[in-house]
């Protein structure tokens, strides 16, 4: 079975490039951005879209593998609803150089699926 992967900010510097690797290791990718850049992240490979302004992924009751969130509006609590049960306990966090807003960017278990 395909991992799930969600990228936040997949239309981004960070998120073009995670949503192509993320493809090319076998995952089943979804990345979420605004309106007008949801054509991009289609034609770079993502599966599915999602545009945060008009739903919010960690209210959808769709769960994913691997979060990467390419920036740093949410909380931990709103990625760990939105992490499929085997993966909430591992859940950690890389800071960038300004942890006063919070955690920014987080890389886990990428791993190659056959
Ligand atoms: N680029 C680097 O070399 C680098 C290096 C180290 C750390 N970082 C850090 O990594 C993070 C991302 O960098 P970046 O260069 O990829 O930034 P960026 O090119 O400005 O991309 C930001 C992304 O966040 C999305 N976004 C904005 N508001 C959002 C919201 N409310 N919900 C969901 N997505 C939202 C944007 O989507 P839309 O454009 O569609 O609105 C875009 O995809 C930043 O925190 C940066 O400080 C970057």
């Amino acid at each position: 079975m395909k991992q799930r992967v969600l990228i936040n900010g997949a239309s981004g510097g960070v998120g073009t490039f995670a949503v192509q690797i993320a493809k090319s290791f076998g995952a089943e990718v979804t990345g979420v951005c605004s309106t007008k850049k949801m054509e991009m992240v289609r034609s770079i490979g993502a599966d599915h879209v999602i545009n945060y302004t008009r739903e919010d992924f960690t209210q959808n009751g769709q769960q994913y593998d691997l979060i990467l969130a390419a920036n740093g509006d949410r909380s931990i609590s709103d990625y760990q609803r939105a992490l499929s049960p085997k993966e909430k306990s591992s859940l950690r966090w890389n800071l960038t150089t300004n942890p006063d807003k919070g955690p920014r960017m987080e890389i886990k278990n990428v791993r190659r699926v056959h």
